[in-house]
């Protein structure tokens, strides 16, 4: 392992444990707490046992802030869906490589739509099944707990997961972005980022009781730096 630090190290809020009847400020309090993108997680009750949200909310995130939507769907043939959450303003569409048949069909149709195109994982999925897509994506999500809920338990071994998909990326498409989700906060932070992560999704640690959207923030990024 390197200490290898991405100069473009990026924090992603997810809204997922946010206050849905203040939506907007709180998304607007992410933007103004320094965040760079909003994370969106987008779940149908059949991919992962949760239900979220869909278009309509991520245009309503849309209209609230300038940062870029990074949209995350766990649903079952995402194919279906692109095009409708590209016309309701994201950024990125990440889709996860065990919800279609035709993975690289479905990437083709997200860069089509305008979109950043990501590729997610399972923690039981093998990193070997990215190798013929990488070259294809702009972004590789390493999800470091089961999808489907937020606030859950970092899965230890995620972080040499992470240290193994951005070796392979370097060998396949080396500007490729290593985004890893779940479980992250300011006593992990440091680690997934050491371990090749430049992208951080972090829910549970932004949007909670404990500290305003601002303070957690800064505590992040001040645990991101610190050895
Ligand atoms: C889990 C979602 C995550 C989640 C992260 O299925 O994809 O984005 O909201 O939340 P925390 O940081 O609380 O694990
Ligand atoms: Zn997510």
């Amino acid at each position: 392992m390197g200490s290898r630090m991405h100069p473009l190290t990026q924090i992603a809020p997810s809204i997922l444990t946010a206050d849905f009847g203040r939506l907007a400020a709180e998304v607007a309090a992410a933007e103004a707490g320094g965040a760079d993108l909003i994370h969106l997680d987008v779940m149908d009750g059949r991919f992962v046992p949760n239900i979220t949200f869909g278009p309509g909310v991520v245009a309503a995130v849309r209209a609230a802030t300038k940062l870029p939507l990074d949209v995350h769907l766990m649903i079952e043939e995402p194919e279906r869906h692109i095009d409708a959450f590209a016309q309701a303003g994201a950024t990125g569409i990440t889709i996860h490589l065990e919800s279609t048949r035709h993975l690289h069909r479905a990437v083709q149709k997200i860069v089509e739509a305008g979109c950043q195109a990501g590729v997610a994982l399972n923690p039981a999925s093998p990193i070997e099944s990215l190798r013929e897509i990488s070259p294809f994506v702009d972004l590789v999500l390493v999800m470091s707990v089961n999808p489907g809920y937020g606030g859950q338990q970092f899965i230890e071994t995620s972080t040499s997961k992470l240290r193994r998909v951005r070796k392979l990326l370097d060998e396949f498409n080396p500007t490729c972005d290593l985004e890893v989700d779940g479980g992250v906060g300011a006593h992990n932070i440091g680690d997934v980022v050491r371990n090749g992560a430049n992208i951080i999704v972090v829910g549970s640690a932004v949007y909670n009781d404990e500290g305003s959207v601002a303070e957690n923030l800064a505590q992040l990024r001040q645990a991101m730096t610190v050895r």
